[in-house]
Order: C-alpha cells, then sequence, then structure tokens
C-alpha cells in the first residue's frame, strides 16, 4: 500500500509496488477516461525552490486529470522563505492547506527533511546533485513501454554524472533488476560520486567507467544522455570547458543499434544536436510525457485513490 507514503528516494517503493505504479500508468495512458475524477476534491501543493517546466507543469497536470487541484510557487522569492522562514515551518504550513506535497529545492536532503516534518506525504522532485526520484519513474515506465520489460540491457550514462541527480537515482534503481550492464561515461572532473560507484561494487553490478562515447555507443540498448549543469558549478569557466564535451549527432548515432533507445530528462543545451530529434531513437520527448502518466500513477496511489 502506497497510501500516505512519502516518496524521497525510488528505493522507498519495492520492486512490486512500482510495477503496480506503472502498470497503473499505462492504463492511464491507454484510456483517457480511467481513474479521472479519482482524486477530486484532493489538493497537491507544489513547493519550487529551483526552475523547472517538466516536474512541475507534468505533477500539475496530473493532478488536475485525476480530478484534483493544485496551489504552489514556481519560485522561492514569492513565498515567505524569501523572508527566511525555515523550511520546516514552510512544510508545516503546506501540509495544513494540502494533502500531499511535491517538492523541489538546491539543497540536498531537503525532501528527506520535508518528509520528517510533513504529516502528509512529500514527494522528492529533485533535491539538489543528489536525487530525483520521479524522473526515474519517467525513466524506467519509458524503458518498459520501449522495451516490454526492464531487464537485460546495457545503459550508458553520458555527461555530468557527478551532479546529474537523474543519473544518481536511475542508476541506484536500476541496480535492483535483473542482467542490467551499465556504462559510466564522462570527463574525469564529472565522474559518478564515489558513494554510487562503491555500492555498484557491493551489488556486483556489471559496470564500467570510460570517457569516449563513440567507443561505448555499439555496446549500448539505452542511451542516457545529460546536460553539465551550470548551476551546481562553483567556477564559470569550468562549466565552459566542460559543457560540450559529448555532443550527441547524426553521425555518432550511426554507430549505435538500430533498436537502441536515446533518453535524456530534458532541458537539453546542446548535448543534443537538433538533427537527432527525428531519428526514431529518439525518446527523450516521449519520456517527457510518460512522466505526467507515471506521477498521475503516483498521487492516485499515495492519496489512497488507487
Ligand atoms: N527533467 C526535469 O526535471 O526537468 P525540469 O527541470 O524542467 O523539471
Amino acid at each position: 500500500m502506497l497510501k500516505g507514503r512519502s516518496f524521497v528516494e525510488p528505493e522507498n517503493f519495492s520492486l512490486e509496488e512500482l510495477e503496480n505504479l506503472f502498470f497503473l500508468a499505462e492504463k492511464m495512458e491507454k484510456d483517457e477516461k480511467f481513474m479521472r475524477e479519482s482524486c477530486r476534491g484532493k489538493l497537491l501543493a507544489t513547493l519550487f525552490f529551483e526552475p523547472s517546466t517538466r516536474t512541475r507543469l507534468s505533477f500539475e497536470a496530473a493532478m488536475l486529470r485525476l480530478g484534483g487541484s493544485c496551489l504552489g510557487f514556481a519560485e522561492p522569492g514569492s513565498s515567505s522563505a524569501a523572508k527566511g522562514e525555515s523550511l520546516a515551518d514552510t512544510i508545516r504550513m503546506a501540509a495544513s492547506y494540502a494533502d500531499a506535497i511535491v517538492m523541489r529545492s538546491p539543497k540536498e536532503g531537503a525532501a528527506l527533511l520535508a518528509s520528517r516534518y510533513s504529516p502528509v506525504p512529500v514527494i522528492n522532485a529533485g533535491d539538489g546533485g543528489h536525487h530525483h526520484p520521479t524522473q526515474t519513474l519517467t525513466d524506467l515506465l519509458t524503458i518498459r513501454r520501449r522495451t516490454g520489460k526492464i531487464e537485460d540491457f546495457t545503459i550508458g550514462f553520458c555527461g555530468d554524472l557527478k551532479f546529474g541527480r537523474t543519473v544518481h537515482s536511475l542508476a541506484k534503481a536500476l541496480m535492483r533488476y535483473k542482467k542490467i550492464r551499465m556504462f559510466f561515461i564522462s570527463p574525469r572532473e564529472l565522474v559518478l560520486p564515489e558513494y554510487i560507484v562503491r555500492l555498484l561494487q557491493k551489488q556486483k553490478i556489471d559496470f564500467l567507467q570510460k570517457e569516449s562515447l563513440e567507443e561505448a555507443m555499439p555496446e549500448l540498448d539505452v542511451l542516457y544522455m545529460t546536460r553539465v549543469q551550470r548551476e551546481r558549478f562553483f567556477n564559470e569557466e569550468d562549466y565552459i570547458r566542460l559543457k560540450d564535451t559529448y555532443v550527441l549527432n547524426r553521425e555518432k548515432m550511426e554507430a549505435a543499434k538500430k533498436n537502441l533507445t536515446v533518453l535524456h530528462p530534458l532541458p537539453r543545451v546542446n548535448e543534443i544536436s537538433v538533427e537527432v530529434d527525428d531519428d526514431p531513437r529518439a525518446a527523450y520527448f516521449a519520456q517527457a510525457k510518460y512522466g505526467m502518466y507515471a506521477r498521475m500513477a503516483l498521487l492516485a496511489l499515495i492519496l489512497g485513490a488507487a
């Protein structure tokens, strides 16, 4: 039962619970009427202390499509955080108005802290360079929709693996599935955090860390491109030096498998050339749409409507 539960990291839900959520999301995608009024009368608070297009809008679209309503803010300057209110107090207030809270913060651990103060479920919509578990739901659902299963494939994560919270959440989530091989492709300055490398080793996951995308390309079933996270750099010069390390273009796609799936959490800056958008292997815009169905299923489950 997911009713009343917070979602701070992907591992908060068992594989069986995730399977049930994906089943519901697929039903919601295929049947426009399925569960459409199931959250009528419920309120979702969306508290975004960092910019967002997809996560915030897809959560709001999800809640509205379920018949519920939304309130919240899209940037901290329009909340009393700008006057110095603590996160704990902001969360206590939001929880007294709404039935669930979705929050994004630049601070690692903020969603976990919020979940400890909140009597209603808290959903982590991104906490600094740490985790982004509902993006992982989106990513897993897309893989499932494209390949029919979440097992036995080789995935390459490419780009900013140090600050890319979507990579951290997806890599950790995939460690629980069978026969997943992982390539981590990044410049040396942006390698995966040590704690995730240690987890991969501990769980005996088949993985390699590389600098060359070209070398990995022919091996991959899924390529997960990421943006270099400018907002997490201390130094603009380092960002400028590293930002275009990897640019996926038509030429690089020629070396890939015919049934490759290219994912990207978006927004993209320059790391996927627009000429790749028309390639049938490019799944990143479909992925963003699956995100809305994944979030609909999540809301229906934690609000006790499913
Ligand atoms: N993928 C993602 O988190 O996008 P936004 O930052 O636009 O929400």
